[in-house]
């Protein structure tokens, strides 16, 4: 059995300039896949709404949904890093939010949580953050608030957004964050972003000057019916789940994913 990857290893990836790679995944097979594979950290993503239940957002998910699919990636990758959505509003104030990350760490085994953000979060990273829990600050595409934006279209595209992002992701850094993801942002802006914070910043759809890549395994497994501009089926060019998941991996790392 290997060493226990933590956010720590992650962060010191980063300072020497070290791509890493996240995969999603909700069930123990594939976790322990992604693990085998060489993946740093797993999200169980509240796209389990979409992929997993059949649900058209990820608008449904519940807290108890998270905590069944978060235990069971426990089970088969116990050395990855696990990090772990907080669904929609479950966060909306303070005490539940507290609450409910209590639940994703402790009954879930998540270890560091991810939050849809704006600086609206700040304090509630700050108050996470003293309390011992790691957060992930997830901008720019925010697919819970799918049905206040109305489409999953790329964000930051005008300067002005542009500028609220990363001012967000200074402001959310400086609040305790210890990891930024970006969904669905010009690549300008995510290298902008990743240049201007310490700590990793996750990218999906947002080129590739960002400090690692994350899909949904589904994706890159050509099982989702449809594949995103900014994924790939990796199991095209493999005769095995593993062998696709081992390709993507070292397609982030070598920073031949995403083609520049
Ligand atoms: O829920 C999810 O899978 C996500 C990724 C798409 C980043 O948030």
């Amino acid at each position: 059995m290997g060493q226990p990857i933590t956010i720590k290893h992650l962060k010191d990836k980063k300072a020497k300039g070290e791509k890493f790679a996240m995969l999603t995944a909700y069930d123990a097979t594939l976790a322990g896949i992604c693990e085998a594979a060489g993946v740093d950290v797993i999200l169980v993503g509240d796209s389990l709404g979409m992929v997993v239940q059949g649900h058209a957002t990820t608008v449904p998910v519940k807290v108890d949904d998270m905590i069944y699919h978060s235990q069971a990636v426990a089970k088969g990758a116990p050395n990855t890093v696990k990090m772990v959505d907080m669904p929609f509003m479950s966060f909306a104030y303070p005490t539940q939010a507290i609450d409910n990350a209590t639940r994703l760490m402790q009954d879930g085994l998540a270890e560091i949580i991810k939050i849809e953000s704006t600086v609206h979060q700040a304090e509630l990273i700050t108050e996470l953050s003293r309390n011992g829990v790691p957060v992930c600050a997830h901008l720019g595409l925010t697919p819970q608030t799918i049905h206040k934006l109305g489409s999953y279209g790329k964000r930051g595209k005008d300067a002005a957004e542009a500028q609220q992002i990363l001012n967000d992701a200074q402001a959310l850094e400086q609040a305790g964050a210890d990891m930024i993801l970006l969904e669905c942002v010009p690549a300008k802006l995510a290298k902008q972003v990743t240049a201007s914070v310490a700590v990793p910043v996750i990218g999906i759809g947002a080129g590739a000057d960002v400090d690692a890549q994350v899909l949904v395994i589904y994706d890159i497994l050509g099982m989702s019916g449809y594949i995103p501009s900014f994924a790939k089926n990796f199991l095209a060019e493999n005769d095995s789940v593993v062998g696709a998941v081992q390709q993507f991996v070292a397609d982030v790392k070598s920073g031949a994913f995403p083609a520049g």
